[in-house]
């Protein structure tokens, strides 16, 4: 068993360097002086085969544990130095202040919809929410507008195909069931009488779809407010006196507005609102378009159960881009859903 009596020095030789290995590369080198094929250990293995075999079992035990103490060595000094290399290098002052994240803020479609919440609370209204996946029947039937109105082209839209609905799409102009992209936030009135009995003071804001090409004041996707009132003597002053404050405190104070008469199907009489402002002036324009409203319709209140002979009530609806867009001076809508930081920091 003479070579046994190697061992141990060898092993304690090997225990110190390993130890002393100062970078990973040193290290590897002293793993293959000893452990390597042919290294100091390994040929003290090969020598197993020299001894008497009833000396064997003893011996094997041995090395083996010898050969595990190195392995656990080499991998102890291994961690070590790995954690060495991937600290810092130069000295750290800890007492550095932070880097600076910089803040990120509102959208300013975001910001404009707030203003108009608030604006819409100070005078009682609150806000409702519906769905932006209508059916027909909320979207046109019930605002009065069956599939034959021609009103409908005017918002030719996106149909869905539903997997599981109960009824089948159909083109016979009885499908109520129909699944769309909203194309307006009018949808929400008939939600909103369906849910709950007169008066009725609410506005909605949210996303519509239509099949528009996007040009510097088009995008198929935008976004509405919806407003509705209803209650007993309702008037178109009280309609207009509504509008003309809420454009006084989204626009400031020199706003004037001005009623046209229009056509819609869930309103009667209708108007579209111009307005003007110093904001306006500066685009070049006396008046612009802003939004369109009207008396609901008694054939709606129908609609929804409301008794048109006792309720009387207004409806309007405008783009929330373009309030923006002259609140801002921006002259193309598509800027809103670039999300490129250097336009949305301006505001
Ligand atoms: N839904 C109309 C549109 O998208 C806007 C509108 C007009 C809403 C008259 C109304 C209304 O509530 O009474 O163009």
């Amino acid at each position: 068993m003479s070579f046994l009596n190697d061992l141990e020095p060898l092993k304690q030789s090997a225990l110190a360097d390993l130890k002393a290995a100062s970078d990973l590369a040193a290290l590897e080198q002293t793993k293959g002086t000893y452990l390597g094929a042919n290294g100091k250990f390994t040929a003290l293995m090969k020598q197993l085969g020299t001894l008497a075999k009833e000396d064997r079992p003893a011996a094997g035990k041995i090395i083996n544990q010898t050969k595990a103490d190195l392995e656990n060595a080499l991998a102890e000094r291994r961690s070590e130095l790995e954690l060495k290399a991937a600290l810092p290098k130069e000295p750290t002052d800890f007492t550095l202040p932070g880097r600076l994240r910089s803040l990120g803020k509102l959208h300013p479609l975001t910001q404009v919809s707030d203003d108009i919440v608030r604006a819409f609370r100070k005078i009682g209204f609150a806000v409702a929410d519906g769905p932006e996946i209508e059916d027909e029947f909320h979207c046109f039937d019930a605002l009065n507008t069956p599939a034959d109105h021609p009103a409908r082209d005017l918002q030719d839209t996106f149909y869905i195909n539903m997997l599981g609905t109960s009824r089948p799409n159909s083109t016979d102009g009885t499908s109520a069931a129909r699944s769309l992209l909203r194309t307006h936030t009018s949808s929400v009135q008939i939600r909103v009488m369906q849910k709950q009995p007169p008066p009725v003071r609410i506005i909605s804001l949210g996303r519509v779809f239509r099949r528009d090409n996007a040009d510097a004041t088009h995008n198929p996707t935008f976004h509405q407010i919806e407003g509705l009132y209803v209650d007993k003597n309702v008037t178109v002053g009280d309609l207009k006196g509504t509008v003309e404050f809420v454009f006084k405190e989204l626009m400031g104070s020199d706003v004037k507005v001005r009623f046209r008469p229009h056509y819609f199907s869930y309103t009667e009489p209708s108007f579209e609102i111009d307005f003007s402002s110093s904001l306006v002036k500066k685009m070049g324009k006396d008046w612009l378009e802003i939004a369109g409203c009207g008396m609901v319709h008694p054939q709606v209140f129908e609609n929804v159960g409301y008794d048109p002979e006792v309720w009387s009530g207004w409806a309007f609806g405008f783009g929330i881009e373009r309030i923006a867009m002259i609140r801002y001076g921006i002259n193309d809508i598509r800027l809103f859903y670039e999300n490129d930081v250097r336009f949305l920091k301006q505001f």
